[in-house]
């Protein structure tokens, strides 16, 4: 099992927890993966229960270059839990595109997969990158969650309007690259 902390060159890079689930989006997570690999961060990936049906984790082991962590229940050989090494080991935790289902399930206190019982230990920044459908992203339960949870301290890089999976046009697009960047770099300062 790779760990996020390495000796050498890398030990100044700041490490981010990329969480990858289950949006159409997802691919997504590969240019995300990219451009913060040449802003000189080191990334990790994390795969929510259904994010496998949109993106294979050997697409982000061989982009990230570091394992996918993707289940729960397994002892790593350092015998740690991996959501707890996970969440300990990384300066910020990015889950870029968050489905409604995530925001739900944190919102909620629910762990019931490694991404979010990482994220539920986590002590440092976690930022939401959402992407769905508008009618989703304008559904009034998710709403009131996405500001309990701003609320609770709760980092979000809003969507925008944008062509989405449907055909139409609408808000729940993934937030441009740059301005996902951006915030990972103002909040690992
Ligand atoms: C084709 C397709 C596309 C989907 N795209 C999204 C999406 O962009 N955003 C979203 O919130 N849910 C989307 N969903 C629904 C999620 O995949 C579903 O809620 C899933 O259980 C979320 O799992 P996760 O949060 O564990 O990753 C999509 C479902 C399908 C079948």
């Amino acid at each position: 099992m790779a760990k996020l902390r390495s000796k050498g060159p890398d030990k100044a890079k700041k490490k981010v927890l990329l969480g990858v689930t289950a949006s159409i989006a997802a691919y997504k997570a590969c240019d995300i993966i990219n451009e913060l690999r040449k802003r000189g961060f080191r990334v990790k990936c994390a795969m929510s229960k259904d994010a496998k049906e949109f993106i294979q984790p050997l697409v982000l082991e061989t982009l990230s270059g570091q394992k996918t962590a993707k289940d729960l229940f397994h002892l790593p050989e350092e015998r740690t839990p991996e959501h707890i090494s996970l969440a300990e080991e990384a300066d910020i935790i990015l889950v870029a595109p968050a489905t409604a289902d995530i925001i739900g399930k944190v919102a909620a206190g629910i762990s019931d997969d490694i991404l979010t019982c990482a994220i539920c230990a986590a002590k440092g920044p976690v930022v939401f990158a959402p992407a769905m459908n508008n009618r989703m992203f304008e559904n009034p339960i998710l709403q009131d969650k996405i500001s309990y949870l701003k609320e609770k301290g709760y980092y979000f890089i809003e969507p925008v309007v944008g062509h989405l999976a449907c055909g139409r046009n609408g808000v729940g697009h993934l937030a441009p690259l740059e301005d996902i960047i951006r915030r990972v770099e103002d909040l690992t300062k």
